[in-house]
């Protein structure tokens, strides 16, 4: 191997690795607290204010840009960046850096007035009119045309100022459109794919139905309501599309710009209207927009999306927007309590965070967030928030040198795939089948006991791991299969969850009967599934419970193959039989879990697996709603502890640590309620 293919090679290799620390540029603070700042809604006469009441909270970097195309273009081929660079500069005087937003979310009243057709389809044919925003067609070509060009006039201007640390493009990809040439693109899509229509006849099973095709340009475009096999391609083709999406403005922006800049784009947790995988594929960091999914904090949910973030680039990431303390999109619109604010800006850093950004920095004038939780209010003077995330950026400011070069490591994994996820949604079977739901069924424990825990791609490296886990594995392709089967022969130990193994990855039924190509490994298979709308009891060696929503019976056809748990008496169809099946391969094993267990009996099993595996918790013996984060790297190891409950707790330490917040040191930490530690051993 020549000398240059190795390095690349190398650095393949270890590139998963490797830290996203918050910015490249070394004269940048590690960690980094932010916001989302609109210099162009504001006279320039007030930057200075707002910007020195960023700097007095320890804002070291602002998010600007990316809804002001028609401030940057005001008339087509008319460009002002002017007010921009003096933005830039300002802020750097005031020790703040700026990520900047390609503004493609909010195309300008002429560009849709003279190119009709950027405006997006929905799937029932009506084109958007202008207005509100994400109004544009991802495919169209005019569109990326107009997008490249911004994007390559701010890359030129903006792509070697040493304030400019990194780029979003456009903000939160969210919906495809149905218009001619993004149908046309999709047929050319598959025609790729399938070469033949007969081979597409054949793999998506036409004949049902009489869906036979005689022509690529016959196939509708749908969301729903159609065969699976069209529904998932049509969802890989938009991921595709995002992708290249992207691409086109990283091919405008990446030629001009410092190779220390990264280039992003800001992403929305569970939302699977695309394969994030795939998108982050020409990424350089993940970045997410964190807001907590119901109306109350859920430590749990909200840890699981940062780990999902983090499984994007596996690596360190950013938390591009969070709230001050509410939203203005909710039905009721609840702040979090005094002092969660906090708390969730050190969960995401105990999750691998590098910098924490607020949306918003300011009250708008007009328009229509008004509403939204701000930093300071539309006089420019602070909400009641601000002393918090005050508080915040001063804690990062002090606990920064600590935690560079850290990120948090795990022993056990969590797969998470695209197309199991929408093959269940499909055809969901039982509504109360919610595939986020079941995976966090498998996490929360997982997590709570071994306060670890990677959010993966089922294609992500996973020798790494002593427990890997598959939660509902809908599509299992015999090359997945075979990636996992080399886990189990290497050690590793897998555990499956119910609906794993039903579909190939044409969404047509595994001939094998479920887990598909995995039946062999298992010596066992499903025989049959069934929703539930009731509780069924389990029982075994590990514990007894109940099921719900959904219970596969299993058959163990190995002799080596044991039967775990068994079902009760119920609708007579499951009882007595076995539930749970698992068998030891070598030194690994390969477990199948056939139904959706409650919590208590999810609790035991999983520390029979972690026992089993060696997975040891960070620190032992935690109460209750306390979190344990760590971070390792750079020979340093830095705890974060978090109190969620409303009560205060006592942590009793592995041994005496140096507390980075308070000073001194301490074998053990007291918590107030929502209070935090970090500690360097
Ligand atoms: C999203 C958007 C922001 C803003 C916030 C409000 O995350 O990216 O522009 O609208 O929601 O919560």
């Amino acid at each position: 191997m020549r000398f240059a293919s190795f390095v690349v090679a190398v650095v393949a290799i270890l590139s998963p690795l490797t830290l996203a620390q918050a910015t490249n540029y070394s004269d940048m603070p590690p960690v980094l607290l932010g916001a989302s700042w609109y210099p162009e809604q504001w006279p320039e006469s007030q930057w200075d204010t707002d910007l020195s009441r960023m700097e007095a909270a320890h804002i070291h970097v602002v998010r600007v840009g990316e809804f002001a195309w028609s401030t940057m273009e005001p008339t087509e081929g008319q460009y002002n960046f002017d007010w921009l660079e003096h933005a830039i500069d300002l802020a750097a005087k005031h020790h703040i850096c700026v990520v900047l937003g390609t503004p493609t979310a909010g195309p300008p009243a002429w560009l849709t007035e003279k190119y009709l057709e950027t405006l997006r389809v929905d799937e029932n044919g009506m084109r958007d009119e202008h207005g509100n925003r994400q109004q544009f067609s991802f495919a169209d070509a005019k569109y990326r045309e107009l997008a490249h060009d911004i994007a390559e006039r701010m890359a030129e201007r903006f792509g070697h100022n040493p304030n400019v640390v990194g780029w979003q493009l456009d903000n939160e990809y969210a919906n495809p459109s149905f218009d001619p040439e993004a149908k046309a693109q999709f047929h050319a899509w598959l025609k790729k794919k399938y070469r033949t229509i007969d081979n597409l006849n054949y793999q998506w099973a036409t004949a049902y139905w009489s869906q036979t095709y005689n022509d690529f340009d016959q196939i509708p475009v749908r969301e729903d309501n159609e065969n699976p096999a069209l529904l998932l391609d049509w969802k890989r083709f938009v991921s595709d599309t995002w992708k290249s999406y992207s691409e086109n403005q990283i091919s405008a922006i990446r030629p001009h710009a410092d190779p220390r800049q990264f280039i992003t784009t800001n992403t929305m947790g569970w939302f699977d209207g695309f394969d994030e995988y795939t998108v982050h594929s020409v990424l350089d960091i993940a970045a997410w927009d964190d807001y907590i999914d119901s109306d109350h904090y859920d430590y749990i949910d909200n840890g699981a999306r940062h780990d999902l973030t983090r499984g994007f680039k596996q690596k360190n990431f950013w938390v591009m927007e969070t709230e001050p303390a509410f939203v203005d999109w909710r039905s009721t619109n609840t702040p979090l309590l005094k002092g969660q604010v906090r708390d969730m800006a050190w969960q995401a850093i105990g999750h691998g965070a590098d910098t924490v950004e607020y949306w918003q920095w300011r009250a708008n004038r007009n328009g229509q967030e008004q509403y939204h939780g701000v930093l300071v209010g539309i006089d420019g003077n602070p909400a009641p928030v601000y002393s918090e995330v005050q508080q915040v950026g001063a804690e990062f400011d002090k606990t920064g040198a600590a935690l560079e070069g850290t990120s948090p490591h795990s022993e056990v994994a969590v797969i998470q795939s695209y197309d199991s996820r929408w093959a269940i949604e499909f055809q969901q079977h039982s509504a109360k089948f919610d595939p986020v739901k079941e995976l966090l069924a498998f996490y929360k424990p997982l997590r709570e006991q071994s306060q670890a825990v990677d959010i993966v791609s089922p294609d992500a490296r996973l020798d790494r791991y002593k427990v890997v886990v598959a939660p509902a594995l809908n599509m299992l392709p015999q090359a997945m299969a075979d990636h996992l089967i080399a886990y189990v022969k290497q050690g590793g130990h897998l555990v499956l969850g119910p609906r794993t193994g039903l579909k190939d990855e044409y969404s047509a039924l595994n001939p094998q009967r479920q887990p598909g190509p995995l039946v062999n490994l298992l010596g066992g298979s499903v025989t049959q599934f069934y929703a539930l709308d009731y509780d069924v009891p389990v029982s075994g060696a590990e514990g007894s419970g109940t099921a719900n929503i959904w219970a596969e019976t299993l058959e163990a056809t190995n002799p080596e193959t044991k039967v775990l748990m068994r079902y009760g008496a119920s609708n007579g169809w499951l009882d007595g039989q076995p539930a749970v099946l698992e068998r030891e391969v070598g030194e690994g094993t390969i477990t199948y879990v056939g139904a959706w267990l409650d919590p208590e009996l999810m609790n035991k099993l999983t520390a029979t697996w972690l026992e089993r595996a060696g997975v040891k918790p960070i620190v032992a013996n935690v109460p209750d709603g306390v979190e344990v984060c760590e971070r390792t790297g750079d020979g340093k190891t830095v705890l974060i502890l978090i109190n969620h409950n409303t009560t205060p707790a006592q942590v009793t330490l592995p041994g005496e640590m140096t507390d980075l917040l308070h000073g001194g040191s301490a074998a053990s930490v007291d918590l107030e309620k929502y209070g935090v530690a970090v500690l360097e051993k």
